[in-house]
């Protein structure tokens, strides 16, 4: 009985597999990446970041988004804001939610997408035009970057001015598979953004009571 238990979970495991390597090689084709991106490495990583992801594309808002979702805004007015990004929003889910809280004209990218709420984007390279956002959030994805000063460059792109910037990223925690940036602290975070950045709203730290890492959020506004 045991033997055949674990034939059936060892053969569920490999259809599972089978399909996010297949629904990868799909969908890695609608990402378009620019040449300097054309290595080998690149590729690499784009499969890496699309295969974790597609094997957690069902999953809901994880409790933690929606925490740090309510915190946030107790510091920011949504209807002070006319259009908003969510990098590396996973599905609908947190969309809808930003929606529900009032946010409006919300749009996730990922790499990723099963739903017109979020784009197929590679945050390296979004394909919006300059000054389309006066705000920006992203949770939990800026880890993943492959050149993270490319993404920054990018955020500070496609944002006007003045545009308020929520982020979120696990610290001092160890780096592996698809998770590959510790920025160590929430000052490195907001140092990204160098000059940008006008006024910090908040630059906190705390460890996570959903797993065993820290976390470093920040909401600021850029001039
Ligand atoms: C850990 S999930 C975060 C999901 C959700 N925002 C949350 O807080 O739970 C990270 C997301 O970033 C996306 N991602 C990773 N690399 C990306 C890239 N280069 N461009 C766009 N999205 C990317 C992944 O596909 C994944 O859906």
């Amino acid at each position: 009985m045991m033997i055949l238990k674990r034939g059936i979970s060892t053969a569920i495991q490999s259809v599972r597999r089978l399909k996010s390597m297949l629904l990868t090689t799909y969908h890695r084709k609608f990402i378009q990446p620019k040449s300097w991106q054309k290595s080998p490495e690149y590729h690499s990583y784009l499969d890496l970041q699309l295969q974790r992801t597609i094997l957690k594309k069902d999953s809901a808002l994880p409790k933690r988004a929606i925490d740090m979702i309510d915190e946030v805004t107790q510091h920011i007015n949504l209807t002070e804001h006319e259009s908003m990004l969510c990098i590396g929003a996973r599905n609908k889910a947190e969309i809808d939610y930003w929606r529900n809280l009032g946010a409006k004209n919300v749009i996730g990218i990922d790499l990723f997408s099963e739903d017109e709420s979020v784009l197929v984007m590679d945050m390296h390279q979004m394909t919006f035009p300059d000054q389309q956002f006066d705000l920006i959030y992203s949770s939990h994805c800026l880890e993943h970057a492959y050149d993270i000063q490319q993404v920054v460059g990018e955020i500070l792109r496609v944002s006007l001015p003045g545009a308020a910037v929520i982020i979120e990223v696990p610290i001092r925690y160890q780096t592996k598979g698809a998770d590959l940036i510790d920025l160590g602290s929430c000052e490195n975070l907001i140092s990204l953004f160098g000059d940008h950045v006008n006024e910090v709203i908040f630059c906190g730290e705390e460890i996570s009571t959903y797993g065993s890492f820290s976390v470093a959020r920040t909401i600021f506004k850029l001039k």
